[in-house]
C-alpha cells in the first residue's frame, strides 16, 4: 500500500515586494519540506485585493513572488505551486464557510482591528474583514494537516480550526483539522527602526523593511540606521524587554548563519554596536545574494513561470475539486458532479 505523505499549505500576499521577516518566518523552511509532505504553495493574489492600491502592478508581483518561489528552492516538480485566483474552487468554498463563519469571531481579529485603529486604510472595504475565512477556504480545500506560518497568522489559524471544527460536528468528517507550524525562532522578525512591531511589506517606512531583493547599498544603510540602545557600556545579548532591537538583529543573524542566538552571543562578545551591525549587513548580502541571482534568472524567462503557474493550477484543481464534491455532498446540494 502506498503511504500517502501528510498535506502540507502555505502561501504569501503577492501585496509588495516580500521581505526578510515573510523569508525567515516560513519560506526558508519550504523547500526542506517538500522531501517530507505533500507541499502545496500558493501565490495569494485574492488576498491581497484587500490592501488593493494602484501602484502594485498586480500581474508583475505575481510574477515576482513567484520568480522568488523557485529562487528559495521551491520545486514544481515536488509541490504544487500556484496562484489563488486560477483555481476557482477557493472563492467557491469560501461563500459556503462564510455561511459557517460568525461576525463576533471575526471581529475578534487582532490583526484587522490594528488595521482599523491605525486607519491604516481609509476605507475599510469587507474583504479585509472577511479574509480570515479566505484563509480558511485556501487551507481546507485541499485537507491540509500542516500550515507553516509566521507569528502573526497565528489567531488567523485558529479560526481556520475552529470552523472547520464546525463544519465537521455538523455534517461529519468533512475537513482534516489542520494544525500551525510555528517555529520557536524567527517567526517575528520586527522592524528596524520600530523593534516592537512586526516588519511588514506594507510598512510605509521602507526604512523599517529589508526586502528579499534590497540592494547592497541599501541594506548597509538600512542596517546601520536601526534602532539598538543606550546601554552603557554596550553588550550584545537577547533580551525582548530590554533590547528589543538588538533582540531583532540577534534573531536576524541567526536565522541566516544557522547559528543559534546563545552562540552568537558568545562570539559577539565585546564588540561594539556598529561592528554587530557591520557583520549582519554582510551576512545579510552574502545571504541574499544567490537568491537575487536566482530570481533574475527566472524572472527573465516568464513563459517558463506561467508554463509552471499554468501546470500547478491544473494539479490544484484536481485535489480542490475533491474537497468541493465532498463539501456539496454533505450539505446536500443538487450537484452536477459524477
Ligand atoms: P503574508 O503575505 O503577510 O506573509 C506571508 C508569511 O510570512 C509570515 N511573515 C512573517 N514571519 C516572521 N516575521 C515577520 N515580520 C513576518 N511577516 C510575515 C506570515 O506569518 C506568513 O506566514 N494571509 C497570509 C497569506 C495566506 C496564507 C493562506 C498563509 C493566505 N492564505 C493560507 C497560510 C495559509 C498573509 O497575508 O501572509
Amino acid at each position: 500500500m502506498i503511504k500517502l505523505k501528510p498535506i502540507l499549505f502555505s502561501a504569501v500576499q503577492p501585496s509588495g515586494q516580500l521581505t526578510i521577516g515573510n523569508y525567515i518566518g516560513t519560506m526558508r523552511h519550504w523547500s526542506n519540506l517538500q522531501n517530507h509532505y505533500q507541499c502545496l504553495y500558493c501565490i495569494a493574489d485574492l488576498h491581497a485585493l484587500t490592501t488593493f492600491n494602484k501602484e502594485i502592478f498586480f500581474k508583475e508581483s505575481v510574477l515576482d513572488t513567484l520568480a522568488l518561489y523557485l529562487a528559495c528552492g521551491i520545486d514544481p516538480e515536488k509541490s504544487i505551486i500556484f496562484i489563488q485566483s486560477h483555481v476557482h474552487q477557493h472563492c467557491q468554498l469560501n461563500w459556503i464557510l462564510n455561511c459557517f463563519s460568525h461576525f463576533g469571531e471575526l471581529s475578534r481579529m487582532t490583526q484587522f482591528k490594528t488595521k482599523i485603529d491605525k486607519n491604516y486604510i481609509k476605507k475599510i472595504n469587507v474583504g479585509l474583514f472577511t479574509y480570515p475565512i479566505l484563509m480558511a477556504s485556501d487551507i481546507l480545500l485541499y485537507q491540509t494537516t500542516f500550515v507553516p506560518i509566521g507569528q502573526d497568522q497565528k489567531q488567523h489559524l485558529e479560526l481556520v480550526r475552529d470552523i472547520a471544527k464546525r463544519c465537521n460536528f455538523l455534517y461529519g468528517n468533512v475537513f482534516t483539522i489542520p494544525k500551525p507550524c510555528i517555529h520557536q525562532s524567527g517567526s517575528k522578525i520586527m522592524s528596524l527602526l520600530e523593534p516592537t512591531k512586526k516588519m511588514s511589506k506594507s510598512d510605509l517606512n521602507k526604512n523599517n523593511v529589508i526586502f528579499l531583493l534590497e540592494q547592497k547599498k541599501s541594506i548597509f544603510l538600512k542596517i546601520k540606521n536601526a534602532v539598538t540602545d543606550s546601554e552603557k557600556p554596550s553588550k550584545i545579548y537577547y533580551n525582548l524587554q530590554k533590547k528589543a532591537g538588538i533582540s531583532n538583529l540577534l534573531e536576524i543573524l541567526s536565522a541566516i548563519t544557522n547559528k543559534e542566538i546563545t552562540f552568537l552571543e558568545k562570539e559577539l562578545d565585546g564588540i561594539m554596536y556598529s561592528e554587530f551591525k557591520n557583520i549582519i549587513a554582510e551576512e545579510l548580502y552574502n545571504f541574499l545574494s544567490p537568491i537575487k541571482e536566482s530570481f533574475l534568472y527566472y524572472r527573465n524567462n516568464t513563459s517558463y513561470l506561467e508554463k509552471v503557474a499554468y501546470e500547478g493550477a491544473l494539479k490544484a484543481r484536481l485535489q480542490a475539486d475533491l474537497t468541493l464534491h465532498k463539501i456539496y455532498s454533505k450539505l446536500n446540494f443538487f450537484s452536477s458532479f459524477k
